[in-house]
């Protein structure tokens, strides 16, 4: 019988328990394995800290928020390079491995994850990935799970921020997350109808910005919803957020606000899409387990499901192009993305 175990590490995000739930049950039901699962993430498999995933502890977890195994940013390399290799994270986690005879790992998480699952996977781990953020940015793959949710979530929040800026006649401004990534702010601004959208990956400057809102008002639509991605260029002692509404405040002297919707964009059940989607990423996981396809990440291509080499994955970044379609329909429609007077 194979033993294998299950960790979900970094940022959390709607969706782990659909994904865990998806390896466990078919791991279980279809091949016959026991299924370990990890406590926070790669700190679980340096303590060898860990609970059976019987089958019916994955029962009822499919629509809920957060992960059963909890997670954590832990990165087991980190101090290699900064101590001079006096840290044994790695050699405990080797034991850990060999103490509880596995077969596997499979760790669900993002870029950094992948990077110390291939990692792992160099020091003769066998390892698989499953790629979750709600940043969408993970290379290899077109999509992660997670993302769908926080579209939704924060596409909802624009919603009810343009029926308040409109009665007040207000710019209302909304700073998503996103890391260095813009996909949050890109998908939520054109579906939350946002004017104006700044993406890290697009250069930008408050005079664009604050023409667009001008021109706005001189158009009789006296209200302006600007999405700001967090990793915009900004002073790094003020959130994108403050910074954006001083200055339109500043430079229109119209009434600006601002609100920063943070972890609320990772919180509660995920939608049915990222339901199917981690669904579809952890019982693939599985069946690469039997089938031996180690050291790789599970990833989707054009909807098809496929294993990309951990090696190609770590440490890159898959970012919004600047001439992304999305971004070019935005603009066809009058959405400014904060470039027009660079
Ligand atoms: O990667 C997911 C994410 O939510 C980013 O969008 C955000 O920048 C970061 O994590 C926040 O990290 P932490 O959970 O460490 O505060």
């Amino acid at each position: 019988q194979k033993k294998i175990g299950i960790l979900t590490a970094g940022g959390d995000c709607p969706g782990l328990n659909a994904a865990i739930r998806g390896v466990g049950k078919t791991a279980i039901v279809e091949y016959g394995m026991e299924v370990l699962g990890f406590n926070a993430g790669y700190t679980g498999l340096i303590n060898s800290d860990y609970i059976e995933l019987k089958e019916s502890k994955l029962s009822g977890i499919l629509t809920l928020g957060g992960t059963i195994l909890g997670t954590s940013r832990e990165k087991p390399y980190k101090l290699v390079k900064e101590d001079g290799g006096e840290n044994d994270k790695p050699e405990k986690i080797i034991e850990t491995y060999e103490n509880l005879g596995l077969d596997c790992v499979v760790c669900i998480g993002g870029n950094g994850t992948m990077k110390t699952a291939n990692l792992l996977s160099k020091e003769g781990l066998n390892v698989i990935g499953i790629p979750k953020t709600i940043d969408n940015d993970v290379w290899g793959t077109d999509v992660t799970f997670g993302f769908d949710s926080a579209v939704q979530i924060a596409t909802e929040a624009m919603d009810r921020l343009h029926t308040t800026a409109n009665s007040h006649q207000r710019v209302m401004i909304i700073e998503i997350m996103g890391h260095h990534a813009g996909w949050l702010a890109l998908y939520s601004g054109v579906a939350g109808g946002g004017d104006i959208i700044l993406l890290p990956e697009l250069e930008y400057n408050i005079r664009s910005v604050c023409k667009k809102i001008e021109s706005r008002y001189e158009d009789n639509k006296p209200y302006s919803i600007v999405v700001v991605a967090e990793g915009i260029e900004h002073p790094k002692n003020k959130s994108a957020a403050s910074h954006i509404a001083e200055s339109i405040q500043t430079y229109t002297g119209i009434e600006t606000r601002e609100t920063v919707l943070g972890y609320i964009q990772r919180g509660g059940s995920p939608t049915p899409m990222d339901r199917i989607l981690a669904t579809r990423y952890g019982s693939f996981a599985a069946q690469c387990i039997a089938e031996g396809k180690f050291g790789t990440m599970v990833a989707v291509k054009d909807n098809d499901l496929t294993t990309v080499p951990l090696e190609d994955v770590g440490g890159k970044l898959r970012l919004v192009d600047k001439d992304h379609p999305l971004i070019s329909k935005a603009r066809k429609m009058g959405v400014s993305f904060g470039d027009e007077f660079l």
